[in-house]
């Protein structure tokens, strides 16, 4: 049965309890329209720091502030009733030290009533998740291809191919499990190795890029509903063509305009 039966809104605990069992369904938002359409079908939103380049325009991830995260993640709470709310700790508000993490997660929390955190980073993010979890702050923990590592991770590309770098991915896995993470998003990397960390741990796991061995799936709604089109990552299947619909809408708009078409009798007082 779908975690999104009932609803009331789910919680950290209904996300732990749907381990094993169907899929967790997840994507991401940033605004409260698109929130309030996908509430009914997913069980977890993430506002996601991906809205860097869907909204921003940046061309990665490391631009994005905190402040960002809590107007979008504030607007996409106000927009949902169901679906678990998790929010993204942007690049630089939480490397440096469990306290900075607390400062700022605890602002996340307080500034726009989601349930959660997520952050990016595996074994030497572990005492920091330690520390946000012991503190009533649940967190999301993200291994594998890690965006804010872009520039050290050498790209966006797979992780995990060598088997030792494979060792490592669920080493991390197991370190951010170990310290309280309720869930754990495995980003691009082998099939074998989201397998095996699916397998060991008794959090669930939630795929982008890493195959349908995890308990869960996330997209980035801009990428599967063809919003978003300056490039589309291999593990992303497309759903719609909003953009094409969007172009043709404005460009009937501007037609109509230009004929004197719009505004007709029926759109004037
Ligand atoms: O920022 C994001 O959208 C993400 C995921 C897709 C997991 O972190
Ligand atoms: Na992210």
């Amino acid at each position: 049965m779908s975690l999104v039966a009932s609803d009331k809104r789910r919680t950290i605990r209904d996300v732990r309890a749907a381990k094993g069992g169907a899929p967790i369904v997840c994507l991401t938002a940033h605004s409260a329209p698109m929130a309030r359409i996908l509430d009914a079908h997913v069980d977890l939103l993430l506002v996601g720091d991906s809205l860097g380049m869907a909204v921003y325009g940046f061309s990665s991830t490391l631009p994005v502030t905190l402040d960002m995260m809590i107007a979008h993640g504030a607007a996409v709470v106000r927009g949902s009733k169901r679906a678990l709310v998790v929010i993204d700790l942007p690049f630089a508000t939480y490397q440096e030290s469990p306290e900075q993490a607390f400062r700022n997660a605890a602002r996340v929390m307080v500034e726009t009533g989601a349930q959660a955190v997520k952050l990016e980073g595996g074994t030497e993010m572990a005492p920091t998740i330690r520390f946000l979890t012991q503190r009533g702050i649940p967190v999301m923990a993200h291994v594998g291809l890690l965006p804010q590592s872009v520039n050290a991770q050498g790209g966006y590309r797979t992780q995990g191919r060598a088997a030792e770098a494979a060792a490592a991915i669920v080493a991390d896995a197991s370190a951010v499990a170990e310290a309280g993470a309720f869930s754990v998003v495995i980003e691009g990397t082998m099939e074998s190795v989201a397998r095996r960390i699916s397998g060991e741990l008794a959090i669930p796991t939630i795929g982008i890029g890493a195959s349908v061995a995890c308990d869960g799936q996330i997209l980035v709604t801009d990428d599967l509903t063809g919003l978003f089109q300056d490039f589309t990552p291999r593990f992303v299947k497309r759903y719609a063509d909003l953009a094409g619909i969007l172009d043709a809408a404005v460009a009937a708009y501007a037609e109509d305009v230009r004929e004197r078409r719009f505004p007709g009798p029926e759109h004037v007082v």
